[in-house]
């Protein structure tokens, strides 16, 4: 009986042997109050994916408690507790206390070498420690798991120089702790190095890479996709990434997409962030992704409004609408005092922003931003205040929301190729104005599609105010006003001084019984026309155009009525327009037996206009030209609908530059081209049929160039207008017109250079080889008897019928 009590003993002694004889080679992932981990002993992660003890680094006789990847050789550290305060035996031992504190005690003198906490006043009783398999190790009370989401202390709050999947770099704002990641000072050496890499909150938040405590390289601030500076961070199929910033936190975090994979992000002792995934087959890391950085990334190398391009030599240049402070240190390659504006700004009402676009956004510090305001008010409040020097859209995913401001000199630009971003920068009035035509040559693809077809909406605006304004005048001849048109009173007290009348809307929803289906008279190029009956009894027929937008409406208008003061004796009636909302209508008289339909059903069988109204319509386009883009013609004109036409208008048509056609590239000189080809058409009418190849369109202008070069322009011109024919007029405006449609966007006049040539008589240059668009158009000139201009293009067939 004693004896095999005392067998039970021994061998549940020999078992207790045992087990204490396996402890360090066996540890838990956890650790628990008062429990010690000694040099050889360490604790490990559930999966065995990490492991945390004592280790010397490189050639290092230095002890350091850190975590590493279990199963990874070499040993990888991704972090250090005492990084700072090595110990110089083996006699560390790791305890958390039972305040929740994590200590590093030397054995030997019983010194404290590290601890998480420098005291606690969190009440705890009964803490743990354990380390997770993401690498995180958490202390929190034990027997809630809920506390492990919340921790008391977690490493992951404690960055070195490693960032992990799903650890956050940034901002606490609650608990104002920073965390950033923190080079080696070597290799063999894990103290605090010369390079950081941290986010600044000083304005709208952006990330620095800083050399001690200056700014090394500013990889900039977030813009909803990327970093400003880092246009190469892109989606991938092994991690993601997000930049958050709210009112708790302000952090940067990538996490693993196949969770399999095993990856880090260094900040090496070099200063060199690099990204490595490990590859199992080869067992080594592989360099996933390092940015190398280049002389513009240095930072504010250019000074102020100096914006920094690998392109160019030297790497310098002002922004556009800016020159150097100090020319004679410029030229010596010397940008420290950067650059300032060209026409310095002095608070005048009358200044706006222009577009600067493939850019690092500037250093964010001071700036000031919300993240729900759109650009419109972004602008407002910019423009507000004098001291706003720039902003933009703090996200630019999506369709752009956010706003950030700046304030005072931006520095630190750097221009680049692809996934730039677009600042918009405060300038004076006259800065804005010798820029406008540069402007739109940057506006949007849409734009670009749009434009050629703008030249033919204004040409039919053109022409319904010279009818208006005919009719008019035919009126006060005989005797009577205009007022019989005004039917609205609101817009009569107003724009009394307009020439247009304008109707309201409700006045047309009247006569039109509410644009009922019973009183639509068909569809025209434009939209549907509907009869209607005036309170006075007048018949009326009513042209809906497309829906607009509110936006441009106000130039929409005012551009009409400059229009209107084009002048020409033609005579259709038009009675008006009513703009109102986001409806554009265009009021006819109803005179349904005297081929008044046809025009407006745009089925064309009338007299053409004569050479003085075509040459008038001609200017009028060239000096509209500069503003269409600005004017909003794809806003005004952007419905669905109308786009839908304006894709078959160009595709078809063949207004397009041969460039574009050709690359899709567009400049504010494929306008011009579009141009010429228009004023070549309402020069010749219908005259070149039989000369030219059927299929190509723009045989025209080949027939305009074959003539201009034997002298024969003349012969261009349409017979049926040869009696009201002015010769050096029409000769000049082939041309111009030839001087539009040269083949090389750079021989191209711009706009303002052709009104000045139709307002002048002074000698032009001689017009080089057009440039050709051969399309799948098939094309028949138009007859001079049918319609005035020989375009197949219904809109502007609408424009110059007369009656
Ligand atoms: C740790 O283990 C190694 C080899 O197993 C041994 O040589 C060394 O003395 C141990 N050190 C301590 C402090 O226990
Ligand atoms: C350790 O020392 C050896 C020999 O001096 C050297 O080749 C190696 O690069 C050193 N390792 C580190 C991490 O410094
Ligand atoms: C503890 O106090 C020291 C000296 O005040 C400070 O440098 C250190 O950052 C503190 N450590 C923690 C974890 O708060
Ligand atoms: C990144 O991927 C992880 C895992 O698929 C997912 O849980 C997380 O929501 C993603 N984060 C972002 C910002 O897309
Ligand atoms: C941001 O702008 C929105 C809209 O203008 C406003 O409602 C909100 O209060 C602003 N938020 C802050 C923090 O200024
Ligand atoms: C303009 O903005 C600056 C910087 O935010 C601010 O200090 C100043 O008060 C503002 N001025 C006005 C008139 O709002
Ligand atoms: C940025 O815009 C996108 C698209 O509108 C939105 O999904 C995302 O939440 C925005 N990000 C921030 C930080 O506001």
């Amino acid at each position: 009986m004693y004896e095999r009590r005392m067998s039970e003993i021994k061998l549940i002694f020999g078992y207790l042997l045992l087990y204490a004889s396996i402890t360090p080679t066996h540890a838990a992932d956890t650790i628990s109050a008062n429990q010690i981990v000694r040099y050889n002993e360490t604790i490990i992660s559930p999966l065995e994916t990490f492991e945390l003890g004592f280790f010397n680094p490189g050639n290092s006789t230095n002890h350091y408690v850190g975590i590493w990847y279990k199963k990874i050789s070499p040993r990888t550290v991704v972090w250090v507790a005492n990084r700072n305060t090595p110990l110089t035996d083996t006699s560390g031992e790791l305890t958390l206390t039972l305040q929740g504190v994590l200590i590093i005690r030397d054995a030997t003198t019983g010194n404290i070498v590290w601890s998480s906490a420098n005291s606690t006043t969190l009440q705890v009783r009964n803490p743990i420690g354990q380390l997770l398999d993401t690498g995180n190790f958490i202390i929190y009370e034990e027997g809630d798991r809920i506390n492990q989401e919340d921790p008391i202390w977690q490493s992951f709050d404690f960055i070195t120089d490693t960032l992990l999947p799903g650890m956050k770099q940034g901002w606490n704002l609650i608990s104002r702790m920073e965390s950033r990641l923190t080079s080696w000072k070597s290799d063999d050496d894990p103290a605090f190095g010369e390079f950081s890499f941290r986010i600044d909150n000083r304005g709208y938040p952006q990330v620095f890479l800083m050399k001690g405590q200056k700014v090394w390289f500013r990889v900039g601030s977030w813009n909803g996709l990327r970093f400003t500076g880092t246009p190469s961070l892109t989606l991938n199929r092994f991690y993601n990434f997000t930049f958050v910033v709210d009112q708790r936190e302000i952090y940067y975090q990538y996490n693993l997409i196949d969770t399999s994979l095993i990856t880090r992000l260094v900040l090496q002792p070099s200063g060199s962030l690099e990204r490595f995934f490990w590859i199992d087959s080869k067992q080594e890391w592989s360099l996933f992704l390092s940015r190398q950085l280049d002389q513009c990334d240095l930072y504010a190398l250019c000074g102020s409004f100096g914006n920094c391009n690998m392109g160019k030599s030297p790497v310098c240049e002002c922004l556009k609408g800016f020159e150097p402070t100090s020319p004679d240190q410029w030229k010596n390659t010397d940008w420290s005092q950067g650059c300032r504006h060209t026409i310095p700004l002095d608070c005048n009402p009358g200044e706006g922003f222009k577009e600067y676009s493939k850019l690092k956004l500037p250093d964010t510090q001071g700036s000031w931003f919300n993240q729900t305001m759109t650009l419109v008010e972004c602008e407002k409040m910019c423009k507000s205040n004098c001291s706003c020097i720039a902003y933009t859209n703090s996200n630019i995913s999506g369709t752009g929301s956010g706003c950030v401001l700046w304030f005072g000199d931006l520095i630190d630009f750097k221009t680049f190729a692809e996934n730039g971003d677009t600042l918009y920068i405060r300038m004076s009035p006259l800065e804005l104005e010798s820029t406008e035509n540069s402007r739109s040559s940057s506006a949007g693809r849409r734009v670009r599609v749009i434009v050629p077809v703008a030249f033919v909406v204004l040409v039919i605006l053109v022409s319904i105010c010279l009818f208006y304004r005919f009719s008019r005048k035919k009126q006060q001849q005989q005797g009577t006003t205009g007022n019989n048109f005004r039917h609205d009173p609101k817009n009569r007290s107003g724009d009394e001084d307009l020439e247009l009348p304008l109707f309201g809307l409700s006045v047309l929803h009247k006569a039109t019984n509410n644009f009922s289906v019973n009183n639509k008279l068909g569809e025209g190029g434009f939209g549907p026309v509907y009869k209607g009956v005036l309170e006075d009894g007048k018949e009326i027929a009513v042209k809906r155009l497309a829906k607009t937008s509110n936006q441009g409406l106000h130039e929409f208008k005012n551009e009409v009525i400059l229009i209107s003061k084009l002048q020409h004796r033609n005579l259709v009636k038009l009675l008006g327009c009513c703009i109102e909302g986001d409806e554009v209508m265009l009021i006819y008289e109803h005179m349904p037996n005297k081929g008044l339909d046809s025009f407006i059903f745009d089925k064309t069988q009338s007299e053409l206009l004569d050479w003085p109204a075509r040459y008038h319509i001609m200017i009028g386009i060239a000096h509209m030209n500069p503003k269409i883009s600005d004017f909003g013609t794809a806003r005004t004109f952007g419905g669905s609908q109308i786009e839908a036409k304006t894709k078959k208008v160009v595709g078809t048509y063949g207004y397009m530059a041969p460039e574009y056609a050709g690359s899709g590239i567009f400049s504010i000189k494929s306008d011009v081209y579009s141009f010429g080809v228009l004023v070549l058409e309402i020069v010749s009418g219908g005259k070149n049929r039989g000369f030219v190849h059927k299929e190509h369109y723009n045989s025209l202008i080949g027939h305009a160039w074959g003539l201009h070069n034997e002298g024969q322009s003349m012969q261009l011109v349409a017979k049926c207008l040869s009696e009201s024919i002015d010769e050096s007029q029409v000769l000049r405006s082939i041309h111009v017109g030839l001087l539009c449609v040269q083949r090389h966007p750079e021989d191209r006049p711009t706009m303002t250079s052709v009104i000045l040539m139709f307002g002048s008589e002074g000698p032009l240059p001689s017009p080089k080889e057009p440039g050709f668009y051969v399309g799948e158009s098939s094309q028949h000139p138009g007859q001079c008897s049918s319609n005035g201009i020989h375009s197949n293009n219904e809109l502007s067939i609408t424009m110059l019928n007369g009656r």
